[in-house]
């Protein structure tokens, strides 16, 4: 038994960002993550991190743009947070090292992003997440974080008696043990579940584990049917085109070599919000505007030395997987799943309503700083916005209400071991191979649950949740081994990501209204009255499934945040 003061699950910048809090608060903190700290998906991030730090701008004005792009269903009071807390989580960030790109003057560069009324875009480069993540990285070796890298989280656990979170279950994936943590506070910080979808812009990982697994433990999620399509993922791979390109000054173009987006949002253009640019181009391609269900994104005008000094990333992952120098010639895009709106419901300070001792941030979360449609650039901000001042909560949590070691139970680590050890057992004849479920389910979310929806489409992606759910209990696995086990874990990860797709079609059919990400055909308007609500899904054991209800949008009454038209 690994004994804590505090857990940390997921080495993102959240999770990174957290440790500091603890580590540097005296406390012992331990950090497990299924990749090494570096792998982790916030190092994919591109384009940058918005903060109003321009004395020209100002955090109010960061606040109002990020209520208008969640489209009302924010939570008002976290986002004023989020954005108040902005420029000083970046200039801690540049006080430990980070590289950020400069002015001539000195000052950290900002450029133009999506959704934003000021060029609020902090960067490095085109590879911005990658440099905040190796500074918060080397603030955790400086400061003695206990990392458990390559372990897999398997089970949240809950003391019994007193209710309270009280540590983790997880497999060493070198050796096969399966280790128990305690601690008196445990922080999910495992990102999204983006690899829901077959073509996503999301790193292998991302398969919502922290998210399922609490939902299991009795922490529900928030907002599941909210998933980002971002307007620029690579045709074939879906990998990320940064927004920071059309920031730079790209354009969106269609097979005509004409730019569309004066159609539908005459004023940001290519800037409009990323629902918006990515339910635009769908129109362009459905109306046969498109190229093998793609359109164009051309660079070309910006000239080669602007390309190479600021681009480098896009321009190299564009010629490696789609084979076009962009410099030369547009690139092939499509809308492809980014980034998961939905997460644990937390309050405005990332603690479970639902489970004392258990925190999230980041990805995992939904403290709702995003509600129905993310601003980009917002999600590293989040991860350190967040993963501070969650990290603080915890630090005070632990020292007032929740100083007691939560009791551990070893039952519970004996049940999860005979549960794996089950899964191994299972005979390959009648059975089922976990990639098959995967490819079909994940196909099936492409076509029935994607930029556009319908009840029609939706009845569909269900059918295609139950039978992968049936499906799953005759699952297989080939390898018996112990050791670096990933036919085991892909098999675990499977299973966390059907309880999430059902969350997300069933609170898809549920929401009978088009706002942000989610656009029901035959519900083209938002409805205020009826659905300026969270959906809350929670994971009920007896029937094996999804439970849904409700929370009102937690809002400040400031006049700025009133529900209004959203245009662009
Ligand atoms: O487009 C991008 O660079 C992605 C940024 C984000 O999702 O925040």
């Amino acid at each position: 038994m690994h004994k804590h003061d505090m857990l940390i699950v997921g080495a993102g910048l959240a999770g990174l960002r957290a440790a500091f809090e603890g580590i540097t608060a005296g406390l012992s903190v331990a950090v497990i993550t299924k990749v090494h700290p570096l792998r982790s998906h916030s190092c994919a991030a591109q384009g940058g991190v918005n903060a109003a730090i321009n004395k020209q701008d100002n955090w109010e004005d960061h606040a109002y743009d990020t209520v208008k792009g969640s489209d009302y269903l924010g939570d008002q009071d976290s986002i004023d947070i989020m954005c108040k807390e902005a420029p000083q989580a970046v200039l801690d960030l540049d006080d430990m090292g980070c590289p950020f790109s400069r002015e001539d003057d000195g000052s950290i560069a900002q450029r133009a992003f999506g959704g934003a009324s000021f060029p609020r875009t902090a960067y490095a480069a085109d590879r911005t997440g990658h440099a905040m993540l190796h500074t918060l990285w080397e603030q955790s070796i400086k400061n003695g974080v206990q990392v458990f890298d390559e372990y897999h989280l398997l089970e949240i656990t809950v003391d019994k008696k007193s209710g309270r979170a009280s540590g983790a279950i997880a497999v060493n994936i070198a050796t096969g043990k399966i280790e128990q943590f305690a601690s008196k506070s445990i922080l999910i910080a495992t990102g999204g579940y983006g690899r829901l979808f077959h073509s996503n812009t999301n790193a292998m990982i991302n398969t919502g584990d922290g998210i399922a697994l609490a939902m299991k433990a009795g922490a529900p999620a928030a907002d599941l049917e909210f998933v980002q399509f971002h307007p620029t993922g690579l045709k074939s791979s879906g990998i990320l085109i940064s927004e920071g390109v059309r920031g730079e000054g790209a354009y969106l173009i269609g097979k005509d070599g004409k730019r569309f987006m004066q159609k539908y949002a005459p004023n940001k253009l290519e800037l409009a919000s990323r629902d918006v640019v990515s339910r635009s181009e769908m129109m362009e391609i459905m109306n046969g505007n498109g190229e093998d269900g793609a359109i164009f994104l051309d660079v070309r005008h910006l000239g080669k030395e602007l390309i190479l000094e600021r681009l480098p990333q896009i321009r190299q992952l564009s010629i490696d997987f789609e084979g076009v120098d962009p410099i030369d010639a547009p690139i092939p895009v499509k809308p492809t799943c980014h980034y998961t709106m939905g997460g644990i419901r937390t309050d405005k300070l990332g603690m479970s309503n639902y489970l004392p001792g258990l925190f999230a941030a980041g990805e995992a979360a939904c403290v709702s700083v995003h509600g129905s449609n993310r601003l980009g650039a917002n999600s590293l901000l989040e991860g350190i916005v967040f993963g501070k001042i969650t990290g603080k909560e915890m630090v005070r949590y632990m020292t007032e209400e929740g100083k007691a070691q939560p009791a551990t139970d070893t039952s519970d680590l004996a049940n999860v071991q005979r549960d794996v050890a089950n899964l191994k057992a299972r005979k390959k004849e009648g059975g089922v191979r976990a990639h098959d479920i995967r490819e079909k389910l994940t196909k099936d979310l492409d076509m029935y649950c994607n930029v556009f929806r319908e009840e029609k489409t939706l009845l569909k992606a269900r059918k295609s949740v139950e039978k992968a759910k049936s499906d799953f209990e005759k699952v297989y696995v080939d390898d018996k081994a112990d050791e670096f086990n990933t036919d085991l874990l892909t098999t675990i990860e499977l299973g966390n990501l059907i309880i999430l797709a059902e969350g997300t079609v069933e609170s898809a059919i549920a929401r009978k209204e088009s706002r942000g990400a989610h656009t029901r055909e035959e519900y083209p308007d938002r409805d205020d009255e009826n659905w300026m609500k969270h959906s809350i899904a929670s994971w009920n054991h007896n029937k094996n499934g999804i439970e849904l209800d409700y929370e009102e949008v937690r809002t400040t009454g400031n006049p700025k945040y009133a529900p209004a038209v959203r245009s662009y």
